[in-house]
């Protein structure tokens, strides 16, 4: 049984590991080792907690450790990389119905042993209202990704004051629950927020759901910073504070990429104004098309080249044929680099994970502000599968839904190849008048059937 004092210097070192991992987690060159140091906080925190004086009963947690992992290294192994948005999210709502039961729990107990007080009432309330937001809000996003729920938004006249009508009655009831100590009340107030989280996240688009699941996110770390008042643990409060702030940073920084306000993300109704697939078509504009062999040989024949990856390339799995084309392209001593929209794809850091499975190093791949300025000096800018973020009507067309958003500027590059199977637009549903410049030719067809026949040219 550990004694007090090393049971704090292990929570220390706990939450300073967990701070380093969400440092390292912050570049891709160090993620690796990030993820590596939060393992081994994790790791010490555990053993931590079972060693203190607090725990006497191992049966239960043995049961729910062997059970739980096993169920969790199961569906980790399985799910596919563009699925891991609806596990995130069925993540997070364990998250929040555990801080929901914690608050019962405890409550229970501290009744039943006469221990309530207003302070550790108002750290119940806080705690169930979260984590019940947390958990309706993330069982809608995980149905919606999933397909169990249709992805359209679902939005009624009145929506906002019903919401925010609900928000004051369950504060209200929250306020009487720590007046009164009821469970009467603290059922009320837990039902109210149950329905709250569902009604906030129902109107919100299939599509715009990592934003939300990143927001939710951010709810689960308030939840269980929430349940460490509750239990008196400062280390689930340090890793809750933790969650709970990186998450809101993800969700801001998400928010601002897409040009969305972050307001409206919290208050529900979000995403509502997607575009429908044919809206923006450019009338009669022509586009030119190229043949796989004739892009390859511009790219052989290049100094230069950027490669803009997009949600199309993770769609046909592209990563391995565009790897072998950069191994290609370099031995020909051809400059290549990768430029990354920071919501290029359907999640955060998409791109930079599909590239790292594929072996590119780090060191040729660029956020958007490291790169935006070398368009103008490629001689060539390969597009795989990305649409949006390539399009200049978001920074020339104020009726657009993406204006304001800002983009990697492609059109500024001497030649354009864009890779896609149609002229379909993109996540937001609108036309792309990159696609109409002289300078630009769209080579039709699957991005890894595409990359592989540019192989084949170059052989
Ligand atoms: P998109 O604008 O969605 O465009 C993807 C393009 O890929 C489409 O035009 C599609 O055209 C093409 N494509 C699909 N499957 C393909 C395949 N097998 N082979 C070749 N091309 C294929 O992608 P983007 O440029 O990456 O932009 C991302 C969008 O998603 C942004 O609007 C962003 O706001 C939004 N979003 C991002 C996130 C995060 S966190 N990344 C979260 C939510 C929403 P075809 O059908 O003609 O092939």
């Amino acid at each position: 049984m550990m004694g007090a004092d090393i049971l704090a210097v292990a929570y220390l070192l706990a939450a300073v590991l967990f701070i380093l991992g969400l440092k390292g987690l912050s570049a891709p060159k160090t993620a690796r080792r990030g993820n590596l140091l939060a393992i081994v906080g994790m790791a010490v925190a555990l053993v931590a907690v079972l060693a203190s004086p607090a725990v006497s009963e191992y049966g239960w947690i043995i049961a729910g450790v062997v059970i739980g992992g096993l169920i969790g290294s199961q569906m980790a192994s399985r799910v596919e990389m563009t699925s891991m948005p609806q596990l995130v999210a069925a993540l997070h709502s364990f998250v929040g119905l555990a801080a929901v039961l914690v608050a019962l729990g405890t409550f229970l107990n501290h009744r039943a042993m006469g221990g309530l007080n207003p302070v550790l009432m108002a750290e119940l309330g806080i705690g169930s209202f979260i984590g019940a937001i947390t958990f309706t809000g993330s069982v809608v996003a995980f149905a919606k990704l999933q397909g169990l729920m249709g992805s359209a938004p679902l939005q009624f006249r009145g929506q906002h004051l019903l919401n925010a009508l609900l928000a004051l009655a369950m504060i209200g009831l929250t306020v009487y629950f720590c007046i009164t100590g009821e469970l009467w009340v603290w059922v009320a107030m837990t039902v109210v927020a149950l329905l709250l989280g569902w009604l906030l996240i129902t109107p919100i688009g299939g599509a715009d759901m990592p934003v939300v699941v990143s927001m939710l996110n951010s709810y689960s770390g308030w939840a269980a910073s929430a349940t460490g008042f509750t239990l008196q643990n400062e280390l689930l409060i340090i890793t809750g504070a933790l969650v709970g702030a990186s998450g809101a940073i993800l969700s801001y920084i998400m928010c601002r990429a897409m040009n969305r306000s972050i307001i409206s993300v919290i208050f529900g109704g979000f995403g509502g104004d997607a575009v429908s697939a044919d809206a923006g078509q450019a009338g009669d504009q022509t586009v030119k098309s190229a043949a796989p062999e004739d892009a390859s040989f511009m790219l052989e024949n290049a100094e230069k080249v950027i490669i803009v990856p997009g949600y199309g390339m993770a769609v046909a799995q592209a990563q391995h044929a565009v790897s072998e084309l950069t191994s290609l392209l370099e031995e020909h001593g051809v400059t290549v680099k990768f430029a990354i929209h920071p919501v290029a794809g359907r999640m955060p850091g998409h791109m930079n994970v599909l590239l790292a499975e594929a072996d590119i190093s780090y060191d040729r791949v660029f956020e958007m502000e490291e790169i935006n300025s070398e368009f103008s000096t490629a001689d060539v800018t390969l597009v795989i599968g990305a649409n949006d973020v390539i399009n200049p009507a978001a920074r020339t067309d104020k009726g657009s839904p993406i204006y304001g958003m800002p983009i990697l500027d492609v059109d500024k590059s001497r030649q354009i190849y864009v890779i896609k199977r149609s002229m379909s637009p993109g996540y937001a549903g609108v036309d792309n008048s990159l696609f109409y410049q002289d300078n630009c030719s769209l080579v039709f067809g699957d991005a890894k059937h595409v990359c592989e026949k540019m192989l084949q040219a170059f052989e």
